[in-house]
């Protein structure tokens, strides 16, 4: 067990460590913007590889100006309306920005967390911080601090902020606007829809349109990515447990002796909370697999879908 409360922990990051910190989404691990150090310490302990760009986390709006070279309107409507909450926008970087934060390229992801802890730790503090999900690389990300906890060791400070109430990371997006038209890039699905993004636009009559990206276009969003212990596979129909069991020992060469159905429910907002918990719940039972029958595929479960692909091994069609 490692908990601090808001003040130790920003103790610690003063004095440029890194810290679990709870956020609407997912835990982060947090460090300091201004210090080489703190963020050299979020990679080795994530065991990141350094090309996978990290998102800066501000208190408020006002604090992107030192951040970012630009801050389009489409950005300033989004944030008016997104901010504090899962939306990250990807704009060109001032020199105050650290190329150990953004792998060197010129753009910077920049979110306003919701969670009042993530909040207050900013503020006290004064300085944004950078924080990518805390799990080692390519692993499951955690939504409890005692994720956190397991994930490290008991090796990093964490704050406990509870559940998170997402429970997937936010949406990353960019923007560019070409003949008076925005085009707004989905970069990563998350925690607000493009249904949402696209309502809000309207309100503002602005003339745009929303495209997902191909991956490549988010550094570090990697085709195979939140990885639970058990292979998870996907069902296009229905299989038995035989089937689903020979398959996967002929294909992923590991022995199963049991199926473990995880149901998703009806309600995407309740599947999101739950998805990366029941990831972990479920990889307790040792040679299990997880199986996901493909259903309820509209578009708020588009960032659901995403993650389970990338974390899943298989698709049985
Ligand atoms: O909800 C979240 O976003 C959580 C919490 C802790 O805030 N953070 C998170 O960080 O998910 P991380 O490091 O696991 O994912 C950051 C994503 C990656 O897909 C990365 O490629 C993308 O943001 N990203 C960061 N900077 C970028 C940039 N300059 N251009 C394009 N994509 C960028
Ligand atoms: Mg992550």
């Amino acid at each position: 067990m490692s908990y601090v409360s808001v003040d130790q922990a920003v103790k610690l990051l003063r004095a440029g460590g890194v810290v679990g910190l709870p956020t609407e989404t997912v835990y982060g691990l947090a460090g300091r913007i201004d210090q080489e150090d703190a963020l050299k310490l979020i990679f080795s302990t994530k065991q990141r590889p350094f090309f996978d760009p990290l998102i800066v986390h501000v208190a408020s709006s006002a604090e992107v100006q030192g951040l970012a070279a630009e801050w389009p309107e489409i950005f300033q409507i989004l944030a008016a309306r997104f901010w504090p909450g899962p939306l990250t926008m990807v704009t060109q970087k001032t020199a105050a920005v650290s190329p150990l934060i953004t792998s060197g390229l010129e753009t910077v992801a920049i979110r306003c967390p919701k969670h009042p802890l993530a909040l207050e730790v900013i503020r006290k503090l004064g300085v944004p911080v950078a924080a990518p999900s805390a799990n080692r690389f390519g692993k499951t990300s955690p939504t409890r601090p005692e994720h956190v906890d397991s994930e490290f060791g008991g090796s990093v400070a964490v704050i406990d902020g509870g559940a998170c109430e997402v429970g997937l990371e936010s949406t990353v997006v960019d923007a560019h606007l070409r003949d008076g038209r925005w085009h707004l890039r989905v970069l990563r699905p998350g925690g607000v829809s493009r249904r949402e993004l696209a309502a809000e636009l309207q309100k503002h009559h602005l003339n745009f349109s929303i495209e997902r990206a191909e991956s490549a276009a988010s550094p570090g969003h990697l085709k195979a990515h939140y990885q639970p212990t058990n292979p998870v596979v996907i069902l296009d129909r229905d299989f038995s447990d035989e089937d689903i069991k020979t398959r996967v020992q002929s294909q992923l060469g590991v022995r199963v002796d049991q199926v473990i159905r995880m149901e998703l429910g009806s309600e995407p907002e309740q599947a999101a909370r739950r998805l990366y918990q029941d990831f972990r719940e479920l990889s307790r039972q040792e040679h299990g697999v997880i199986a996901i029958r493909r259903s309820q595929t509209g578009p708020d479960w588009e960032a659901i879908w995403d993650r389970i692909e990338r974390a899943s091994s298989l698709t049985m069609s």
